[in-house]
């Protein structure tokens, strides 16, 4: 998500650090910083904004240093000032730390320190980090010893990158589900987040494995288990261009962040799952919630989507009255709001146009206001009363995909909230809680059928309309599914609930037309399968995506794709969007389309 940079040698460490982390600017940050050895100290710079304001700091200072580490934030949680801006140091000052992560346990750990005396400058889990490491490293144990030692407490995900006063040519690494690279060079070499930040400097890289620490020196690269025994590093040259690099490999942002999934679960439950219980931080008070007697949810596009899935989630499960608004439309129509209503506005950049002013309106009529929102720090994010972040990182594809797949995913995490904090009866949270802490390996599991789903798609790539249907959720995800496709491959769709489809829609079905249908839903699978063969009796073929567990389905239609089954009707239909992303992606790879940057279309609709 965020940019680290990390270069020990001979060469100005500052310079080469400043210039990895300007290589990995295309994906956004909100602020940067650096730390470098600077005569008998560690010295750190930091800056909200753009790498330009830390850029003429460092050249004012002019400094020159064999070792630095750098960094560019993409705020998940804290606000993007210069405080929360990384690197941070311990509390001796002797060591500075770089983290991309969540430690989850950190409150806890943040408590003993602070009863212990401890004193801290931000509000960041990060420099709890930095305070562990440095105490263990007070112990006098060489630093990559303390890191060790040291991550055994932490809980969640990191990427840590550590240099210390005390041994100057070290930097130390740890990983664990936030990716790290390392470079090897003649006599220098490299740490970064990202390959592109290496390859103006090496070649050769060797990719951390999760938990693995590692010690970068001039002399070379060792790595060590979370138990102390060398663990081999398996260095490769890349040979793709930058371009490409900055794709991870992938050969469009979309794809890139369509695999990236299974980890935007992880981030996005990071810090919110306990054992028995869920922590939605900065949220209502109870009394709040028992007050709220309607919910609207206004956004537009794929987040307007996502709040249908929202209030079927919060209908069927919490009997909580929910309308869905475009935010386009919510101003001019004078909407009726229970004034103990909440109003929750779902939002990727936090800076859509309509929604911002359907927010505004909500705020003159005194409805209380909640945003779900991805980009911290955004206007959405600062101007309603309480907000949850997608934590999904930068989405650089003008077609969203993992932050549909986050924002359904925190709806789904409030619905538990609420049902805990209602005490409703009939709702097994714990249950809910098992399902969402499997859904990342189910995620993992549905971009398998990355290479059938493409097989489909080179079928039906010259389709003239594709139809996208379901029943109960999967008709909210067929949506979506429609949208992917109109969008990035500009074929035109009809979608709605499967019912309706003999009710006008029906009359459009010619011999071969493609049908994409959703029938993860077991209540309802046998009506589908009724609306599948009246599909199939007009000529169309159909696509079907189900669980696994399915015995019908699979017998009935022309290709099938095979989801999990999570055990949650919820999370089977929220599931089904990740092959109907890939099938939207290949239909459009066939069809020679601009996939992350489709026509007509802009990532931030900040007009009207
Ligand atoms: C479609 C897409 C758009 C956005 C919509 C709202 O793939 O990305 O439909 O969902 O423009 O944008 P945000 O979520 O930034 O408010």
């Amino acid at each position: 998500m965020c940019g680290i940079a990390g270069y020990v040698g001979q060469r100005n460490a500052i310079e080469i650090v400043l210039d990895q982390i300007e290589r990995l600017e295309y994906r956004g940050y909100d602020s940067t910083g650096v730390a470098f050895k600077s005569g008998d100290s560690l010295q750190i710079m930091k800056r909200a904004g753009k790498l330009a304001h830390l850029r003429a700091a460092v050249e004012e200072e002019n400094p020159f240093s064999e070792v630095a580490i750098a960094h560019s934030r993409w705020a998940t949680h804290g606000a993007p000032n210069d405080l929360n801006a990384h690197p941070h140091y311990d509390a001796t000052g002797e060591v500075a730390l770089i983290h991309n992560g969540i430690i989850e346990n950190y409150l806890e750990l943040k408590e003993e320190l602070t009863r212990a005396g401890h004193v801290f400058q931000s509000e960041t889990d990060s420099e709890v980090a930095a305070h562990i490491i440095g105490l263990e490293y007070a112990e006098g144990v060489p630093l990559e010893e303390a890191v060790r030692r040291a991550v055994g407490k932490f809980t969640g995900a990191y990427g840590f990158v550590v240099i210390s006063m005390r041994e100057p040519g070290k930097i130390v690494c740890a990983r664990n589900a936030s990716p790290l690279v390392v470079g090897f060079g003649k006599g220098e070499n490299f740490i970064a987040s990202d390959i592109p930040a290496l390859l103006p400097y090496t070649r050769t890289v060797a990719v951390l494995d999760n938990e693995m620490v590692a010690l970068v020196t001039t002399e070379g690269i060792t790595a060590v288990s979370p138990d102390g025994r060398t663990v081999k590093l398996s260095p490769f040259d890349v040979d793709w261009d930058i371009e490409s690099a900055e794709k991870g490999g992938y050969e469009h942002f979309m794809l890139k962040e369509i695999h990236e999934q299974d980890d935007v679960v992880r981030q996005c439950l990071a810090g919110r799952l306990g054992q028995e219980n869920l922590t939605l931080d900065g949220l209502f008070g109870e009394h709040v919630w028992q007050d709220i007697d309607r919910v609207n949810i206004i956004a537009c596009g794929t987040a307007y989507h996502a709040g249908l899935m929202g209030k079927t989630l919060f209908e069927k499960m919490l009997r909580l009255p929910t309308d869905v608004y475009f935010s386009s439309e919510f101003r001019y129509n004078d909407p009726l709001l229970s004034p103990k209503s909440l109003a929750v506005f779902v939002s990727q950049s936090g800076e859509t146009a309509d929604s911002l002013a359907a927010l505004r309106l909500c705020k003159e009529r005194r409805i209380r206001t909640l945003g779900i929102v991805n980009v911290v720090g955004s206007s959405i994010a600062r101007e309603v009363d309480r907000v949850l972040y997608t934590q999904a990182g930068p989405e650089i594809s003008v077609a969203s995909t993992k932050a549909y797949l986050a924002q359904c995913l925190v709806l789904y995490l409030l619905g538990l909230h609420i049902a805990e904090i209602k005490e409703m009866p009939g709702v097994n949270v714990k249950a809910g809680l098992k399902a969402v802490r499997e859904f990342p390996e189910y995620v993992k599991e549905a971009l398998d059928l990355e290479s059938s789903i493409q097989d489909v798609a080179k079928q039906f790539a010259n389709s003239k309309l594709a139809f996208f249907l379901g029943r109960g959720a999967d008709a909210n995800v067929a949506l979506e599914a429609a949208l992917k496709l109109k969008e990035i491959a500009y074929i035109p769709t009809q979608e709605c609930p499967a019912g309706e489809m003999k009710h006008g829609p029906l009359a459009l079905i010619e011999q071969g037309t493609l049908s994409v249908v959703g029938a993860t839903q077991e209540d309802v699978r046998d009506k589908l399968v009724s609306n599948i063969r009246e599909l199939q009796a007009r000529g169309s073929h159909v696509l079907a995506i189900t669980t696994k567990d399915d015995e019908l389905t699979p017998t009935v239609v022309d290709s099938c794709a095979m989801i999990a089954q999570t055990n949650d009707w919820y999370l089977n239909a929220l599931l089904s969007i990740v092959p109907l992303q890939l099938f939207s992606y290949y239909m459009a790879l066939e069809r020679g389309c601009e996939i992350d940057q489709p026509r007509n279309l802009a990532k931030s609709v900040t007009v009207e």
